[in-house]
């Protein structure tokens, strides 16, 4: 057990049974692929047995209404509009969409933050590398001062800066970027933004309209609990036209669809069509997005999210105080997602031994010399799960 008191200790048993989580395995790593419920997998599942009974109505002729209602249930949920959201299969995907459609010249910039997804990182170094432009980190200094981060990345800024790449929760120190902020920053000064929110829907409120980025791409399978594949981007109404799809297809045809009545080909905008028909493909997890939006409300998960954090934030002091290491930012810099900073020297080591001799699995992180476990509490997580974290790292 802890040895802090825990405010409010109980933990619907339910909740745990609801997901397909291993019993013996105690699951702290949300983060990296997410967990989806038993009955959203089913809503998965229904789907893909409905279009294999009649595959021709339902990818021809039915999915182009079928995704714009759950586009349309995912855009009320995130507080962005439908027609500017699009489903793509992960956040990778859409940052790839935005950086491949970017139109740089030699000595022109990309800008990011020291913080960033390292998949991403490499696309952006790829993207700038073809094109002779520049991508440059700016050093965001632990322990973290969300204040100060914005007028830090927009002293960075020259006028060659074309856009200010920043997750919105970061990958491996699980922290909250002050977005809205930057991206008005950035507007002001005439500066394209894509904020990475891999981590934040489901986990942080979100009102995507209010934090006014060019480009926002998220995950649905990670926080939001829906099915793996379920991605998205939203991009700003004026800022449409420049993105193409990773694949050319039906969308950019002359008369996409008219020759054979498929609606799916047609959408109702320009960025509709070409982001929605990448030839054949699976969209069950897509239009499970609702059911997984609809099980975390119908689970009270604010209270849920509350309870999380309260015992990551226990997990962080234990674990954190024992060894006499600093938290690198203060509560309210992460959610239900905490990099808890311990004295290991081979970050693989202390992996293998969580997960071989206590079966626990947990990502172990490093950024700047400091090494860190990368805690994710979900709401399937109990109590003991997190005694059993401290008692293996103390
Ligand atoms: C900040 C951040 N961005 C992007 C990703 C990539 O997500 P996906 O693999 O779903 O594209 C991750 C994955 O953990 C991440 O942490």
């Amino acid at each position: 057990m802890l040895s802090h008191a825990v405010s409010s200790p109980t933990v619907p048993p339910s909740l745990r049974d609801l997901f397909a989580i291993d019993p013996g395995v105690i699951f702290l790593n949300h983060g990296s692929f997410g967990a989806c419920p038993r009955e959203v997998l089913e809503a998965q599942w229904q789907w893909q047995l409905e279009m294999e009974r009649n595959p021709v109505e339902f990818l021809g002729r039915r999915s182009a209404d079928l995704l714009f209602r759950a586009r349309t249930a995912l855009a009320t949920e995130l507080g962005a509009r439908p027609e500017n959201l699009v489903f793509i299969p992960n956040s990778t995907t859409g940052v790839n969409v935005v950086a491949q459609s970017l139109t740089l010249e030699p000595g022109d910039e990309v800008l990011a933050t020291n913080l960033e997804y390292g998949a991403c990182d490499a696309t952006w170094q790829r993207v700038c590398e073809k094109q002779g432009a520049h991508y440059r980190h700016v050093t965001i200094p632990l322990p973290f001062e969300s204040h100060g981060v914005v007028e830090r990345i927009m002293a960075a800024v020259t006028p060659r800066t074309r856009l200010i790449f920043a997750s919105h929760i970061t990958s491996t120190t699980a922290l909250i970027l002050p977005v809205a902020e930057l991206c008005a920053a950035a507007r002001a000064r005439g500066i394209l933004t894509l904020i990475d929110g891999a981590h934040a829907p489901g986990q942080i409120p979100l009102s995507l309209d209010s934090i006014g980025a060019d480009f926002y791409v998220g995950n649905c399978h990670k926080w939001l609990c829906a099915p793996k594949g379920s991605g998205f981007l939203v991009a700003a109404a004026d800022q449409q036209d420049r993105l193409d799809a990773s694949v050319i297809s039906w969308g950019y045809a002359e008369h996409s669809g008219g020759h054979s009545g498929f609606d799916a080909y047609l959408g109702n905008t320009a960025f509709e069509r070409k982001m929605q028909w990448q030839g054949t493909r699976d969209l069950s997890a897509w239009l499970a997005v609702p059911d997984a939006i609809e099980f975390l409300k119908r689970h009270g998960w604010s209270e849920v999210r509350r309870r999380c954090h309260q015992l990551a934030s226990q997990a962080l002091k234990e674990i954190a105080g024992q060894h006499g290491l600093s938290p690198i930012a203060r509560d309210n810099d992460w959610a239900q997602m905490v990099a808890i900073p311990v004295p290991a020297t081979d970050p693989e080591l202390l992996r293998q031994r969580l997960f071989n001799e206590h079966r626990i699995e947990i990502p172990v992180t490093t950024h700047a010399d400091a090494v860190f476990v990368r805690l994710s509490v979900q709401g399937y997580n109990t109590e003991e799960d997190i005694s059993r974290l401290v008692e293996a790292l103390v």
